[in-house]
């Protein structure tokens, strides 16, 4: 496996982490949550997410890919929905990075419309200098500058998900 420019260590990950744990079991008080995994990017980060939070909870998944080449349309195209509804619950969307946010608000919107009690996001990276719109992200592990980046789920071409820390890509 090719050798990257670490962005985020391990420790640091897993240090942010837990504090996000903390404070959405802090704020959501006790209340059942459904976490949303957002395909297939988010699946380590909710994995570690979620045993921080001591909240009763139930997991489920969204798989969702954009319609056109490598820069996100907004036109996002569902491959894989919810198994069950989120009417009156609490849900917190658990994405990867936001990027663009086209692809968050397409799935803040379609969300809103299957009536949830509350609708929260939580995303692990944040590239604001690259925001077409800005979604309100509640929960965000760390803000970072215009780098294409993998690791810890993210992935170039399908590729290097499993590094256990961020990484910048700049090609093989
Ligand atoms: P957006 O619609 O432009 O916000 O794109 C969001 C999606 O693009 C994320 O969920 C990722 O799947 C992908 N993406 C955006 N930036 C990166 C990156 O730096 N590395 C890996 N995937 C990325």
């Amino acid at each position: 496996m090719p050798k990257f420019d670490v962005m985020i260590s391990q420790d640091k990950i897993a240090e942010r982490v837990r504090e996000m744990g903390a404070k959405i079991t802090k704020e959501y008080a006790g209340k059942p949550i459904v976490v949303i995994g957002v395909l297939k990017g988010s699946f380590l980060f909710l994995a570690d997410l979620v045993r921080s939070i001591e909240n009763p909870l139930t997991i489920d998944f969204l798989g969702v890919s954009s319609y056109a080449g490598t820069e996100s349309t907004g036109v996002v195209k569902i491959t894989h929905d919810l198994t069950k509804p989120i009417a009156g619950k609490h849900v917190l969307i658990v994405e990867d990075i936001v990027d663009t946010g086209l692809t968050l608000q397409y799935l803040v919107e379609n969300l809103k419309t299957r009536n949830p009690a509350s609708l929260r996001v939580a995303c692990l990276l944040d590239k604001p200098s690259r925001a077409k719109v800005r979604v309100p992200l509640e929960y965000v592990g760390f803000t970072i500058d215009d780098e294409f980046v993998v690791g810890y789920g993210l992935d170039y071409d399908g590729l290097y998900r499993n590094l256990p820390h961020i990484a910048i890509y700049r090609g093989e």
